[in-house]
């Protein structure tokens, strides 16, 4: 059976961010498992703000095409979030706008979503961890068609979260991880 793959797609671009630190635990606990792991930065795929006008002029941008293609690469997908004013960034929800334009040939626009499964998560200052923007992230991407795993994780305190080593304080945050890890999985391989 051919090696499981997942994408890893942190949502903040910011040196020393916490969402990136908790893709890499999430990313390092997937491989762990028997995962083939991708982890990329939007900052590789810079996009302009969606704009009908410009779709129309000049076509969807190589970078939401190239982004499209690195997630139909792989058989499932993590989105690991920051929160901004109860919901997703800017940057989180403008890749995905584009990503669902794209429509490459014999294939239906947006497919790529309803054909894999995406993990949530998020990590914030905050008490809450970034559940607000799970439940608009869940939104966005079930809107896509996509099977959105149940299980999501919220980092709260997240500053807080890890130690000196860079290893999470909190066995519960370890064990949290390795319940969405093994879910991802279980969902990315029913539907390969
Ligand atoms: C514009 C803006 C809005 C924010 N709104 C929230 C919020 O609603 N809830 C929250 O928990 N944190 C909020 N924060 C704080 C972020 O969670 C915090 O900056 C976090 O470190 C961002 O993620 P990153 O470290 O991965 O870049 C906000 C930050 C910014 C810049």
């Amino acid at each position: 059976m051919a090696a499981l793959k997942i994408l890893v797609i942190p949502g903040s671009l910011r040196t020393g961010s916490l969402n990136a630190r908790l893709a890499a635990t999430i990313a390092a606990e997937l491989a762990q498992a028997g995962a083939e792991v991708t982890r990329i930065s939007l900052a590789d795929f810079p996009l302009p703000i969606f704009d009908g006008d410009l779709q129309a002029k000049s076509g969807v941008p190589k970078h939401a095409i190239n982004l499209k293609r690195m997630m139909a690469a792989h058989h499932g997908v993590l989105i690991v979030t920051p929160e901004y004013n109860s919901s997703v960034p800017a940057l989180v929800k403008n890749a995905i706008d584009w990503v669902s334009r794209v429509q490459d040939p014999g294939e239906t626009r947006g497919q790529v979503f309803a054909e894999r499964a995406f993990a949530i998560a998020a990590a914030s200052h905050s008490r809450l961890g970034g559940t607000r923007a799970l439940s608009a992230l869940r939104l966005i991407l079930s809107a896509c068609q996509a099977t959105v795993i149940p299980n999501q994780l919220a980092l709260s305190f997240a500053t807080e979260a890890y130690d000196d080593m860079d290893r999470l304080k909190h066995p519960a945050d370890l064990e949290a991880i390795r319940g969405l890890v093994r879910q991802l999985i279980e969902f990315s391989q029913r539907l390969m």
